[in-house]
């Protein structure tokens, strides 16, 4: 029944009564709607994300009505759903008397690959050649696809090397939906011996001497942090059960499309190892966190997450999938905690880390997705798999995600004290036309190098001499046609999109650094200043890296600005 009371309970002031409690009225039409998406009860509070998703997906956006219906099915205050579903780019809140969007919509990435491969004329064409009554026409941020740029996605589906041919024809052929790649099922992974590693574990294997073979491998965090795998399952360990797991699938730093790269082609290397690192800290329960612009990855993914529970490898519901919503922060490993959690993206202060007290307040490993597939490796082959290789003096291997000006942007698996040189070569050396002018070594937070600086190893710990770090191995390579204040720009624009704005320095700071980088001559004293502030008191990574292509622009590309 809706909450519609006849004798004027609700008071709002002395001696006036009134028919309904305050604020937004409850429809019944879209309660049943919503009570239709959701089916029987309970609704835990941590799905409130999945079931904006259902909303989203069912009726093209959520409307006002719906999300205070979602509120009172979940007994939550409109508030908190409100909040939650304005928080996410992909979800489109309509409120009354406000038009909804058209069917189809088409979001064009805008990040650096994207742009030097004409992301800007591609997105005017659109937006000039469309009817806005059936198309819309968004901008986005890396959708990870970099390798294909112009990259955008055509309702559910992605377009590679994107033209207005290629997506005429796609929409006149209904041609909205995810592609499933032809990858690796469970039965031809098993084949090869798949799980017998995972199997062999369970039944008679000692977490600690799995604990000292990652240890011995080398292996670091593969998100971007770079901490010693081993150790962290240590201190994850340390901390009383019950505990949990979570995998970082957000990938969401621009040029960096490593882990869907491997996912699409053999993703059971990657649960094996998520499930080995599991059985180690005695994980609960483990959640993955895909992002939303991966759709074909989270369908395959539940598909053989089903197969795993069909095959007695993972019990039913021992890892539950859960769907990114567009925000580039959740991959911090605390906002992606607090999302999981069903809330809006926001960094948690630390201590206490999230190996002490993560998803509900329980100690939580997470981890990349790459790092997993080492350990599925390691794990098989030996540690000699990642320290048996040596290069410049560096150990280990590194899979690099490598675009822009190179002749075959990809995924490269190079030593780890690959140069930039050694990546230019192996992807092809330079595009036709184009001269090696300067590169981006580790994402956006990682800034720019000029390309006298080529011959040192792009690794862990070997370019904090320079101001920068190798982060996620987001090789983004620039030519003479590039201007790397405007790759800054780029950059910059990105952080002010994604800031989650919890904090001044970074919410403000993001802001400003785009307006004064936008004047013909920058403000160096300024921008400086800016940047020192940005560095000591933004809460977390975002905030504390957003200032590197700025400062890197300062360094090397001082005559552009
Ligand atoms: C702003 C920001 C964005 C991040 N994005 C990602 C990401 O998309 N994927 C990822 O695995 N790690 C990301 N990280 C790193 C994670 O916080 C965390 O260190 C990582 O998931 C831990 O796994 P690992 O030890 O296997 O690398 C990000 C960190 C920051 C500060
Ligand atoms: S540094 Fe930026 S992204 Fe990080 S918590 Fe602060 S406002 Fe949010
Ligand atoms: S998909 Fe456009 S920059 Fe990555």
């Amino acid at each position: 029944m809706a909450l519609d009371q006849k004798d004027g309970i609700w008071k709002s002031g002395k001696g006036k009564g009134r028919r309904t409690p305050k604020g937004r009225q409850l429809d019944d039409a879209a309660w049943a709607e919503v009570r239709a998406l959701l089916g029987d009860g309970p609704f835990p509070r941590d799905m409130l994300i999945e079931y904006l998703h259902l909303i989203q997906d069912r009726y093209g956006c959520l409307s006002a009505a719906h999300l205070r219906a979602l509120a009172e099915e979940m007994r939550l205050s409109q508030a908190e759903v409100y909040e939650v579903a304005t928080f996410y780019a992909h979800f489109d809140v309509v409120k009354e008397g406000e038009a909804p969007p058209p069917a189809l919509t088409i979001r064009i990435c805008e990040s650096l690959s994207c742009e030097m491969a004409g992301a800007q004329a591609l997105k005017q064409a659109l937006s000039d050649g469309l009817d806005p009554a059936q198309v819309r026409v968004l901008r986005a941020p890396c959708m990870g696809r970099c390798e294909t740029a112009p990259a955008l996605h055509l309702g559910h589906r992605f377009i590679d090397n994107a033209t207005m041919d290629k997506v005429q024809a796609a929409i006149a052929a209904g041609h909205t939906h995810p592609v499933i790649p032809d990858y690796q099922g469970l039965d031809a992974y098993r084949a090869e011996g798949g799980y017998a590693t995972l199997l062999d574990l369970r039944d008679s294997g000692d977490w600690e001497t799995v604990q000292d073979r990652v240890a011995a491998s080398g292996l670091r965090g593969l998100g971007g942090a770079g901490f010693p795998s081993g150790k962290k399952w240590g201190f994850v360990r340390a901390a009383p059960g019950p505990r949990l797991m979570a995998v970082n699938g957000d990938e969401g730093e621009p040029g960096t499309f490593k882990d869907r790269w491997h996912l699409e082609r053999a993703p059971h290397l990657f649960l094996e190892g998520m499930l080995i690192a599991a059985w180690a800290v005695e994980a609960e329960r483990v959640y993955i966190y895909m992002r939303d612009e991966y759709p074909e990855i989270i369908s395959l993914l539940r598909d053989e997450l089903h197969a795993l529970e069909a095959a007695g490898i993972i019990a039913p519901g021992y890892v539950d999938l859960r769907r990114g919503a567009g925000a580039y922060i959740c991959g911090e490993e605390s906002a992606m905690i607090e999302s999981i959690e069903g809330k809006r993206g926001i960094p948690r202060h630390r201590p206490p880390f999230v190996a002490q007290k993560g998803i509900f307040d329980r100690p939580t490993l997470v981890h990349n997705v790459e790092t997993l597939i080492w350990v599925t490796k390691v794990l098989r082959e030996g540690p000699e798999v990642l320290n048996g290789v040596e290069h410049n003096g560096r150990k280990g291997l590194r899979n690099y995600s490598v675009s822009g000006r190179v002749a075959r942007p990809g995924v490269y698996l190079l030593p780890a004290g690959s140069t930039i040189r050694d990546i230019i070569d192996a992807a092809g050396g330079m595009a036709v036309g184009h001269t090696f002018k300067a590169y981006q070594p580790g994402g956006p937070s990682s800034g720019l190098l000029p390309a006298s600086i080529d011959d040192v190893p792009l690794d862990f710990d070997t370019l904090q001499a320079y101001g920068t770090f190798i982060g996620s191995a987001a090789v983004v390579v620039l030519s003479q046609s590039d201007s790397a204040r405007g790759a800054a720009l780029n950059m910059l624009e990105f952080f002010a999109d994604e800031s989650c704005g919890q904090c001044t320095p970074c919410r403000v700071g993001c802001e400003k650094a785009v307006t004064l980088m936008q004047a013909d001559h920058w403000d160096e004293n300024l921008l400086t200043d800016l940047c020192e502030v940005m560095v000591d008191a933004s809460i977390c990574g975002l905030g504390q890296a957003a200032p590197n292509p700025i400062k890197s622009v300062l360094t090397h590309f001082k005559d552009e600005v």
